[in-house]
């Protein structure tokens, strides 16, 4: 799942996960397709959001990877 979003959006994965999930970088940073977005379990919410709010190119259907794979 989470490997498929990586490739079809060509993200660079230097430096991915730099914070080993614990919300304090925004390096997992992941642009879904708007149906993937929909799947997901949950919606961001508080320190999820905070962080994406200085990820690079947030969209609306950025999420965290650390927190939805
Ligand atoms: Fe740092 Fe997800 S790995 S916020």
């Amino acid at each position: 799942h989470f490997l498929n979003v990586v490739i079809k959006n060509n993200i660079n994965l230097d430096g991915y996960g730099a914070c080993e999930g614990t919300l304090t970088c925004s390096t997992c940073h992941l642009i879904f397709k708007q149906e993937d977005y929909d799947k997901l379990p949950e919606e961001p919410e508080g320190e999820e959001v905070d962080m994406l709010e200085l990820a690079r190119d947030v969209t609306d259907t950025s999420r965290l990877g650390c927190q939805v794979c």
